[in-house]
């Protein structure tokens, strides 16, 4: 047993997440969590908003309400949809609520500072004499230095995605008035990125395996590593520590410095809720931890570079990711998710009318693991109507009903001396068994949502083969045992499916008549002939239900129109 400390990228507290990110870093997290908990491993899941930042203070001005009302608003809409998709944190909170965080924040400033990572420098920045500001980030628009488009952003390119500077843009204005910000003094710290690859970084990065985005982005980042600044001038942010601030008191550290110490600090909220204030240190600060991030493509350096730099840094033994399964981009019906123009999935709208967990299991089953991939409808209608239907829903109630019908609803008698054929056929005969957790283990997703189906297919194989209902007739010693066995093989199906559908596994669970909770039943190991089978016969069924509705085709015609129609709309 050990212990994954597992977190998903905290998201920016400005705007609605999309399915697209709820593909990317935050479902296949979830899945990860609960099976690794069957698999009997300690494990913590940690989220909340990433609430500082231009992103945030923009967005709120622009709405004329406070910075924390509008950062609180976000929070707890992006939280609903979280909700809605059965997503479960053992915390959720936010970097400006926390009340471990600016504490936190600080000392990892002040660490890093003691330990010689920091510079403090006098530059250049832009001014707005109109606004009395210095322009950080996304208070600047201009044209990118690389690929001329505009706008781009003080921060980053939306077109071409170089990482920026205010100062590198060309026609540089102000994204408040509009007007030509000056050229002024100011003084911030840098974190000294190359000191902490040559010391240790480096090393450490190469010593790994990484999924192929991550080697490749960050091997190149590497190469080209300079000194960022981490320090803002913004009214809104965790403050410089007082005692090094020496005049700057009116800074605060950059939005993509205190974030990821969120993950900390979150950890230790948690452990205090629990009457154990310092229990976080055990998950941070110890070598056996393993540290999981979950993040979507464009979270990769940070998650993979600069805050294990940051961790490394403060020399506290805090214990440096373990992996990092990054994926790429999750977009909707052949075009990007884009909430300002209509393209999107209403999170109330969809599951007013479709089941969360078939959703749960198609965006794992589609999800951009390995490159960009996206959501269509039509894909959608053929996962829930084959898959989960057609392959899962239907062994389940073929079997139980006919079970339910002519076996007085209880679990049929074994007969001993049919076992070791029975086992055979289902074990061996009918297809390919294979453990979905492994491959979940191993960030494989897609292919364990492919193996669960799979697993189940083989019982319906079995099914057709053995022929339950003529053997009734013929032999029923031996079509009781069919059915025995059937139902064994169903509660490891429930158990494999916890992760994807947790309410759907113990609704499955209940229908066996089994009691209490499926996901406290632990992981199944692979069946072998010896060890596999763990009902009663005599046991009393559940009241036997279905399990998915099936999508016509008319919805998905509905859903695709709608879809063309906001597009052409805004
Ligand atoms: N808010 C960022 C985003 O949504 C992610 C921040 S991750 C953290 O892209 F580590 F900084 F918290
Ligand atoms: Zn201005």
């Amino acid at each position: 047993m050990s212990r994954y400390l597992v977190t998903s990228a905290l998201p920016y507290a400005n705007g609605p997440i999309h399915f697209g990110h709820v593909a990317g870093a935050y479902l296949p997290a979830d899945v990860y969590v609960r099976c690794m908990r069957m698999r009997g491993h300690d494990v913590l899941y940690v989220c909340g908003g990433d609430e500082h930042g231009a992103a945030i203070t923009i967005g709120a001005e622009k709405e004329g309400i406070g910075y924390a009302e509008y950062v609180a608003r976000w929070r707890a809409e992006i939280k609903h949809t979280f909700d809605c998709f059965g997503i479960e944190f053992d915390i959720w909170s936010g970097t400006s609520i926390c009340p471990q965080h600016t504490e936190l924040s600080q000392e990892f400033f002040r660490r890093l500072d003691q330990n010689g990572f920091l510079i403090k420098q006098t530059t250049e920045q832009l001014y707005c004499e109109n606004d009395s500001m210095f322009l950080p980030d996304r208070y600047v628009l201009g044209t990118c230095p690389n690929c001329e488009h505009r706008p781009a952003r003080g921060d980053e390119c939306p077109n071409c995605g170089s990482w920026l500077e205010p100062l590198k843009l060309k026609e540089p204005s102000c994204k408040t008035c509009g007007g030509s910000p000056i050229v002024r003094e100011t003084t911030h710290w840098y974190l000294d990125l190359p000191k902490l690859r040559d010391e240790h970084i480096g090393e450490w990065f190469a010593s790994k395996t990484w999924k192929t985005n991550v080697q490749a982005f960050v091997t190149q980042m590497l190469e080209e590593l300079r000194s960022r600044p981490i320090t803002r001038d913004l009214k809104w942010g965790v403050p410089v520590p007082p005692e090094i601030a020496d005049g700057q008191e009116d800074k605060v550290l950059y939005v993509w410095f205190d974030a990821p110490i969120g993950y900390v600090s979150m950890t230790a909220e948690l452990t205090a809720k629990r009457g154990e204030p310092d229990a976080w240190k055990g998950w941070w600060q110890s070598p056996d931890t393993r540290l999981v991030h979950f993040v979507g493509k464009d979270n990769i350096p940070f998650h993979a570079l600069v805050f294990p730099a940051m961790l490394y840094g403060v020399r506290q033994d805090y214990v440096l990711p373990w992996a990092v399964p990054a994926n790429e981009f999750y977009n909707l019906q052949g075009s990007k998710f884009s909430t300002s123009e209509s393209r999107t999935i209403p999170v109330d709208a969809f599951f007013g009318k479709y089941d969360p967990e078939a959703a749960r299991f198609h965006l794992i089953a589609s999800m951009p693991e390995n490159s960009d991939s996206e959501f269509r409808w039509e894909e959608f209608q053929t996962t829930v109507n084959a898959s989960l239907a057609g392959t899962i829903g239907n062994l389940v109630t073929r079997v139980l009903r006919f079970i339910d019908k002519h076996f007085e609803g209880r679990i049929p008698a074994l007969s001993e001396a049919l076992v070791p054929e029975l086992d055979r056929a289902i074990l061996e005969e009918c297809g390919e068994i294979s453990d979905p957790g492994a491959s979940i283990e191993a960030y494989r997703f897609r292919r364990a949502s492919e193996e669960l189906v799979a697993n189940a297919a083989v019982a319906n194989v079995f099914v057709d083969r053995l022929a339950p209902w003529a053997l009734r007739k013929t032999d029923p010693d031996r079509a009781a045992a069919v059915l025995t066995t059937l139902c064994d093989y169903l509660a490891l199906v429930a158990r494999w499916m916890v992760p994807f559908m947790p309410g759907k596994a113990q609704a499955i669970w209940e229908m066996l008549g089994q009691k209490g909770s499926v996901a406290e039943s632990g992981w199944p190991e692979l069946p072998t002939a010896n060890s596999w089978r763990s009902l009663s016969p005599g046991q009393e069924l559940g009241e036997v239900e279905g399990l998915f509705t099936r999508i016509d085709d008319e919805s998905v015609a509905q859903e695709i129109a709608a879809l063309e129609e906001g597009a052409t709309e805004s």
